[in-house]
């Protein structure tokens, strides 16, 4: 059995993800782990928050907690959130676990020892009143470029100028608001990129042809651009301590420990049955695994070039991205998501509104793959009134339906084939291939219209056939027809598992079945699986799988979220 490496993007602890955190990474990495278990992989499938850094303690103070409490408490919510959304992760880790901080001191110290880690002299703003070092975003000022009063010390907003924090006129500290501020130099150790450089573009060289433009194109403009020494330690108090003679008051940097993560989460999922389960059966080349990874683009530098260098630098063999997922961004109505506007739906918020299944199926075809898109409540509506409701909802209650009404509460039974359900299963080939196909080769957008296009099918099968007529004259054909409807809605289910978990598993539940998330589109034989139901089994019709959301909801729902 083929072995598969799924990750999503370790999205920072402080704050909650909104919907196009969870398009960008999280909803796509589990429909595609979903998707590869039910075809018949063995999957691991790894979450987790990131927790390091100046935001958590900036965080923290101003919630006025220790900061180790403060992530306890985010990392549940980060949870929640994610079980709210069914994501079927193997284990939800922490960047700030045992496990990490052992991994991460073992690939330091192959760095080290390999001769790729030097030591620079840096200067930083230090406030003296918060007794902290200040990284360039927590200082603020104003711009000389613009006059902009609230620019910040790495770019001014309003004119967009790159800044240092030292051109900044009347430098504060967004921390306190303190202006008592100095400029120190301190010793820092570096990941000396150039040196690895060489071996890295050979590496990456290997992708060109397999990776979504995206991430492709990104990562080369970093080589372009030359690579320089990368300073990987900070002076924080929360982080890793940096285990070298000279360094033990500093943490390495958050975006050092932070991929590293995939690993330390890796072994906590392994650390909980010792006896079954090895870290070290995923995370080397020698072993067969394939390894997708999921992130928005921002994130693409990180993981195509500083984390696959740190790796290489190591000589350990680690394994490195198969496949590189990048996706574009999500706006809202138009504009940004923005907590402190209130502006965008965020995802605690989300599942409230309406079941996951909703926000999966609504993302996932819309997802921004190769450029953003846009999330709009009058978008959402329609196409949860049309697909879902319309064409998938539609389709399972009317049939159901019919079939109590006119034959009673069990399934027909089969008839001959004739010339229309030839053409429904040369014409449900075609899009079931394609939707293999895609979802394989993680075009999410074209999957998920194949998707849909098995529904259409349905509904036009059932409209051609017309077995409300047919059954006057010939109840026997009635019925087969009205058999071949149940086969699909048995069908349909199982495809749409990996996208719509719940609303599969409602579908099955009417006959008293359940998925079976490890095997059931493996070696998938769309003949055999049509003629799962002979006759005679019962039914539930159930209750309507989807609602419609009227116009006035729309407009409800526009007020409540900001638009
Ligand atoms: N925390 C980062 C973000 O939210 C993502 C880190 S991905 C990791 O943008 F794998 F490096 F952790
Ligand atoms: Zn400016």
């Amino acid at each position: 059995m083929e072995k598969v490496l799924v990750t999503s993007a370790l999205l920072y602890i402080n704050g909650l993800p909104h919907l196009g955190h969870m398009i960008g990474c999280l909803l796509p990495s589990d429909v595609y782990a979903r998707f590869m278990r039910l075809t018949g992989h063995n999957v691991l499938y790894i979450v987790g928050t990131d927790e390091h850094g100046t935001t958590s303690e900036v965080g923290a103070l101003k919630a006025g907690m220790d900061v180790q409490s403060y992530c306890d408490m985010f990392h549940q919510k980060h949870r929640e959130v994610y079980q709210n959304f069914n994501l079927s992760f193997d284990y939800f880790g922490r960047t700030s676990s045992e496990q990490n901080k052992e991994i991460t001191y073992r690939i330091f110290n192959d760095l080290d020892k390999n001769g790729f880690i030097e030591e620079r002299e840096i200067k930083q703003i230090y406030s003296v009143d918060d007794n902290m070092f200040l990284a360039d975003r927590y200082i603020t000022g104003t711009c000389p470029y613009c006059g902009y009063e609230k620019a910040r010390g790495d770019q001014c907003e309003n004119c967009t100028k790159v800044l240092e924090p030292t051109d900044l006129i009347n430098p504060k500290s967004a921390v306190s608001g303190s202006s008592n501020l100095e400029v120190r130099t301190s010793k820092h150790l570096f990941l000396n990129l150039p040196k690895i450089e060489p071996e890295l573009r050979q590496w990456l060289k290997s992708k060109e042809a397999f990776w979504p433009d995206i991430a492709y194109s990104i990562a080369l403009k970093w080589l372009k651009e030359g690579l320089k020494p990368r300073c990987i330690t900070r002076d924080l108090k929360w982080g890793f301590p940096v285990p070298k003679q000279g360094f033990e008051d500093k943490v390495f940097y958050v975006w050092f420990d932070a991929p590293i993560g995939y690993i330390g989460i890796t072994k906590q999922w392994a650390d909980e049955k010792p006896n079954e389960r090895d870290w070290k059966d995923w995370w080397f080349e020698d072993k067969d695994v394939y390894y997708v990874q999921f992130m928005g683009k921002d994130n693409v530098p990180y993981h195509s070039i500083t984390f696959p260098a740190t790796l290489l630098g190591t000589k350990e063999g680690f394994k490195q991205v198969d496949y590189l997922k990048g996706s574009s961004y999500l706006t809202y109505e138009g504009g940004k998501f923005s907590k402190s506007e209130n502006r965008g739906v965020f995802a605690t918020d989300a599942t409230k509104e309406f079941e996951a299944d909703y926000w999966r199926y609504f993302l996932m075809s819309n997802m921004p793959e190769s450029s953003d898109s846009c999330f709009t409540f009058d978008l959402f509506a329609s196409v949860v009134n049309k697909d879902l409701n319309g064409v998938l909802g539609n389709f399972v209650s009317r049939v159901l339906k019919m079939t109590a009404s006119k034959l009673g509460p069990t399934v027909p039974t089969t008839g001959e084939q004739t010339s229309f359900e030839q053409e429904l299963l040369s014409n449900l080939k075609t899009h079931i291939d394609l939707y293999f196909k895609y979802m394989t080769a993680l075009e999410f957008r074209k999957a998920l219209n194949e998707l849909r296009a098995v529904w259409v099918e349905g509904n036009n099968y059932i409209t051609v056939t017309e077995p409300w007529t047919v059954v006057k004259e010939n109840p026997q054909r009635a019925g087969a027809i009205l058999n071949t409807c149940i086969n699909l809605i048995r069908v349909f289910a199982l495809l749409t598992f990996p996208v719509m978990p719940h609303t599969s598993e409602k579908m099955l539940a009417l006959f008293n079945l359940n998925i079976n998330p490890n095997a059931d589109l493996k070696d998938f034989d769309l003949q055999k699986e049509m003629a799962y139901f002979k006759g005679s089994e019962p039914f539930e019709i159930g209750e309507a799988l989807f609602e419609r959301i009227s116009p006035e909801r729309i407009a409800e729902l526009k007020t409540k979220y900001g638009s």
